[in-house]
């Protein structure tokens, strides 16, 4: 690594969007990389440990379907490591839960995310959108992410909670934690962002109060009235404070994830003009097939971290017990082995049965059928209304390894008559 490129780990190297290129180099030298530690100013958790970066497809799925070697629990999926008197705390978050634990509190929620029932909320879903592009369509020029993507994502989580009277209140407490990472310095983002966070634990844990005792069939009412089965005999369905945790995760993996993927989206087929104009002339036939590549394409999420449980080997690499491994999905979806010509963006691609931007195994994204209805309306509503949408302006990256959100994109189009 030349001594001026800063380590994965580091936001910096993520300042001018996602490094493809170096990615690139990386995953043809080898399945993984170490990549150091640092003390990272741009994250609101300066030390960051180093870690094994694993870029390539196969061996990234091996990592994520092993979970008695690859441990979500031990120092949690976070790229940074939690101090370790929260470590503890956080495991009552289902993506920080290993099997069985991690099984018995999915399977309370899991008959809530099929198909089926996320087709339901179709129609609320189109409603949103359609407010959402109603809004900016006759201007001519809107801000791409505060505008466009960011206000869908949360409302639809109030609907899927079974409290859309509280979806501006849960909008305005997630832009607080997003907006975070926007603050001067690391002191102030990290007070703002546990506040926020604060602010929506707190938010879940009155919600299962009020859902307890009487199930309606949404995500909270399940997590909390359902039971938990177990070889020792079947127990109450998870606590008021468990039901705060899920609702950190549904605000910061159903909604960063979504309006990464919707800003994305615009940027992208603003660079493919060719793809954008064939999807453009038959968005019935051409819709899901772009989500899908736009996933691939970039990730919303780059990587997730796991813990090595034992002494272990990844193709030849060993990896210590307590080792830090980071399945980088960004290299592994542009993987030559897994995709031809994955470079070029292409709506039409053959896509492979499971796609990996929503990970693979036990922590499969629960709320990938969401994520995907939530994205088809957004884009139809975009693409059918103002179709040459692009970025006008300077784009400004989040400087994390984490996801490959943007802060600012202002966007440019012909308005709407
Ligand atoms: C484009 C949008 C999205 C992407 C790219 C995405 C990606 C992912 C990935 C990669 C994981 C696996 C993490 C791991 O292996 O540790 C995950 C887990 C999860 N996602 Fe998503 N996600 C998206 C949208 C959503 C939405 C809309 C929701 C819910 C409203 C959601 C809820 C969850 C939950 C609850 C988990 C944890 C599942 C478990 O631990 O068993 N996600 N997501």
């Amino acid at each position: 690594m030349p001594q001026s490129e800063p380590t994965l780990l580091d936001g910096g190297s993520y300042v001018d969007g996602c490094p493809h290129a170096r990615l690139a180099e990386l995953r043809e030298a080898g399945t993984t990389s170490w990549q150091p530690g640092t003390v990272d100013r741009t994250m609101s958790q300066p030390e960051v440990m180093g870690a094994w970066f694993v870029h390539r497809y196969e061996e990234v799925k091996a990592v994520l379907r092993d979970p008695a070697t690859f441990s979500s629990q031990r120092r949690t999926v976070m790229l940074v490591d939690p101090a370790p008197d929260r470590v503890e705390a956080m495991a009552n978050m289902l993506i920080n839960m290993d099997p069985p634990k991690h099984s018995r509190y999915r399977r309370l929620v899991a008959p809530i995310f099929t198909p089926r029932r996320m087709e339901a909320l179709r129609p609320r879903v189109e409603a949103i959108a359609k407010g959402v592009i109603d809004k900016i369509a006759s201007k001519g020029t809107a801000d791409g992410i505060n505008d466009i993507a960011a206000p869908m994502p949360m409302r639809v989580i109030a609907e899927l909670l079974g409290i859309p009277e509280r979806g501006e209140q849960i909008f305005e407490i997630s832009n607080r934690m997003v907006g975070a990472v926007d603050a001067p310095d690391p002191e102030t983002r990290r007070e703002l962002a546990l506040e926020a966070a604060l602010d929506i634990h707190l938010l879940g844990q009155e919600t299962a109060r009020e859902k307890r005792g009487s199930p309606d069939g949404t995500i909270l009412s399940a997590y909390v009235n359902g039971t938990l089965e177990g070889v020792e005999g079947d127990q109450p369905g998870a606590t008021d404070e468990e039901a705060g945790w899920f609702m950190m995760l549904m605000a910061v993996g159903g909604n960063e994830t979504v309006r990464t993927a919707t800003a994305q989206a615009i940027r992208i087929l603003a660079e493919w003009p060719d793809q954008r104009d064939l999807l453009v002339s038959d968005l019935d036939r051409h819709i899901p097939g772009a989500v899908e590549e736009i996933l691939r394409y970039r990730a919303p999420l780059r990587s997730i971290r796991r813990t090595a449980s034992t002494d272990t080997e990844i193709d030849g690499q060993t990896v210590a017990e307590g080792g830090k491994v980071v399945c980088n999905f960004t290299a592994a979806l542009r993987d030559p082995r897994a995709f031809d010509d994955p470079d070029t963006f292409d709506i039409t691609r053959e896509q492979p049965r499971t796609q990996l931007a929503f990970g693979f195994g036990e922590h499969y994204c629960l709320g990938a059928n969401l994520a995907r209805l939530q994205l088809q309306v957004i884009l139809r509503e975009i693409y059918s209304r103002i179709p040459d949408i692009h970025p006008s302006g300077e784009v400004v990256h989040q400087p994390t390894p984490l996801i490959a959100a943007m802060l600012r994109m202002p966007v440019a189009f012909t308005p709407e008559r």
